[in-house]
């Protein structure tokens, strides 16, 4: 549980999930036995959603993990030509490569072994959405970074910004976690001052964030 909404809450959202793909379902509880953080059900339901909305083509991923959220994206959308998802660990990014090979997306999902920074620095790609998932520490630096790498009324999507609760109550933040929520805390404060962008907290699985750049009309 994620300390960002009451426990029942997120059980009946849960609850109203249909878990129907095999794949997806095999490699959460993989994710579940190997303690490999992927994102929460609520948050992914929540991913897609915007993704039949924005209908993005092209997608950035920071942090892929074991390629789950990834496949899943690739999965619901046919739109989705291609997902570049940059993984700085090895042998995490062999697992996912694996996963994604066996869901036949190979085709469409591009696994990079490189720290997302590193990454962003030498990316001229241009993305419809970009999903940073990687080193919560950082998110700042790859959101300066990435906005360069977004297309006109792209989407930039953040997951884990309330960091389990401890961005928004001082008191349950955990002694070794301090600089990531110091860090959390002052990215969300500035990006929410941005005049530029127009954001969104979402309360949703561990706190979603949500920008893009402002246009003409809004
Ligand atoms: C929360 S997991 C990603 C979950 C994945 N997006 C999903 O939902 O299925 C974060 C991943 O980011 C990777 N990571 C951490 N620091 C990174 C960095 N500096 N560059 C790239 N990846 C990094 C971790 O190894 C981990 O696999």
């Amino acid at each position: 549980m994620t300390n960002i909404n009451y426990d029942f809450i997120e059980e009946y959202i849960r609850e109203k999930i249909d878990y129907d793909d095999e794949k997806l379902i095999e490699m959460r509880n993989y994710a579940e036995e190997f303690h490999v953080p992927i994102v929460e059900p609520e948050t992914e339901e929540f991913i897609k959603f915007l993704i039949s909305v924005a209908r993005p083509k092209k997608i950035l991923e920071l942090g892929t993990a074991i390629g789950y959220s990834s496949i899943s994206f690739a999965k619901f959308s046919k739109n989705i030509e291609l997902i570049d998802t940059v993984e700085l660990k090895e042998d995490t990014a062999k697992v996912a490569s694996k996963n994604i090979m066996e869901a036949g997306l190979s085709k469409i999902i591009k696994v990079h072994v490189a720290d997302a920074y590193d990454f962003l620095s030498n990316c001229d790609e241009k993305y419809d959405l970009i999903f940073i998932d990687a080193a919560k520490g950082q998110y700042e630096k790859y959101f300066n970074k990435a906005i360069n790498n977004l297309n006109k009324n792209g989407i930039i999507i953040c997951d884990n910004v309330l960091f389990k609760g401890m961005v928004a109550n001082q008191d349950l933040v955990k002694r070794r976690k301090k600089t990531i929520v110091k860090r959390l805390r002052t990215f969300l404060k500035n990006i929410t001052k941005e005049e530029n962008f127009i954001t969104s907290i979402v309360p949703i699985g561990d706190g979603v964030l949500l920008v893009r750049e402002k246009d003409e009309e809004n």
